[in-house]
């Protein structure tokens, strides 16, 4: 069972690059001479101020979607909507919208670390949920920042690899490093079954596939793995929460729907919020799972495409 702790405050002020913020331009291709100093720090929040703060904070380290259904946005939403504090660390921007990701733009991976440290720091995390990564690099820098600046801090991990419209958004070459780098310190796993075909290896048809990968993927060495149905077809979408101590099935009518865009960042997100407000694993997903249904039936039925979802 996975309990969140509040342990994200991190003794990191001596810790390199995050205590130097004489001049945040100083890395930007952007910078001008005489530009005017911008993003002056307004100071830590006092241990006091922490202390009196209850809702959970969650940092969401994942891309932007610029149709605002999946990715960062989604993530934002779901952690605001549901009572906690989103903080973010943006891996790659993406031009996006119902219709497909258009473009990928990354975020270079010491950026990446920048703002996890710099956000780590100061306000710190219950909960860490990660979402795209994209290459090797930033898992490499994500995987080292979060070890310095967020040990014991739970990591649920939405192992996202194919977009909707079918585009890749974890290069190929990085599959090996997200099994070897970032699951070993992940609490929670929550891949869609396309995903799980890659990282168990082997072609998940049914249900029966479905128990035997959720085994696959504890075997991987995470404690927790939450295996998303939704790909499945069928008139139910059943998610398996498998942990060490057994494997649990929820099931639901599935809505008939064409926007279902960011329903796994939605849920991903939802159960991160729910573990950083100090709920059990189990309630965390009972409540996730009914915010995205939630969430579909409220669609605002905009685009061309895999519509966004609303707010549950
Ligand atoms: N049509 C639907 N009706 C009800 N629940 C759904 C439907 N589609 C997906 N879900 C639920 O949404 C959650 C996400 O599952 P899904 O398999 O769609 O993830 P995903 O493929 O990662 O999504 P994304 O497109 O955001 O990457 C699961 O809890 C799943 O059961
Ligand atoms: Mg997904």
């Amino acid at each position: 069972m996975i309990h969140s702790r509040r342990s994200g405050e991190v003794d990191a002020r001596s810790a390199a690059g995050v205590g130097n913020r004489l001049d945040p331009w100083r890395d930007s291709a952007a910078r001008r001479p005489g530009h005017p100093h911008h993003g002056r720090s307004r100071g830590s929040t006092s241990p006091a101020q922490r202390e009196r703060y209850t809702g959970g904070r969650v940092l969401a380290i994942a891309g932007s979607d610029s149709g605002g259904g999946a990715g960062i946005q989604a993530d934002i939403k779901t952690i605001t909507m549901l009572g906690a504090f989103a903080t973010t660390a943006i891996t790659a921007i993406t031009a996006q919208n119902t219709t497909g990701v258009h473009a990928i733009h990354m975020v270079p991976p010491e950026f990446v670390a920048r703002q996890v440290a710099v956000v780590l720091d100061d306000i710190g995390a219950d909960v860490v949920k990660i979402g795209m990564l994209g290459d090797s690099a930033t898992i490499e820098a994500v995987t080292a920042v979060l070890a310095r600046y967020a040990p014991g801090v739970p990591l649920v991990v939405d192992p996202v690899m194919i977009a909707k419209g079918g585009t890749s958004l974890l290069r190929h070459d990085a599959v090996a490093a997200l099994t070897r780098l970032l699951l070993p310190m992940t609490s929670l796993v929550t891949p869609n079954l396309p995903e799980a075909e890659i990282l168990c290896g082997f072609a998940i048809p049914g249900i029966n596939a479905m128990h035997r990968a959720a085994t696959a993927l504890l075997r991987l060495g995470v404690p927790a793995v939450l295996l998303k149905g939704g790909h499945l077809p069928g008139d139910e979408v059943v998610d398996l929460l498998a942990t060490a101590d057994g494997c649990e099935a929820f099931a639901a009518p599935r809505i008939a729907s064409q926007r279902t865009h960011g329903t796994g960042c939605t849920l991903a997100s939802a159960v991160a919020t729910g573990l950083a407000q100090g709920m059990t694993l189990h309630d965390a997903v009972v409540r996730a799972r009914a915010y995205v249904r939630a969430a579909i039936v409220a669609a605002p039925g905009i685009g061309k495409g895999h519509g966004p979802l609303g707010l549950g």
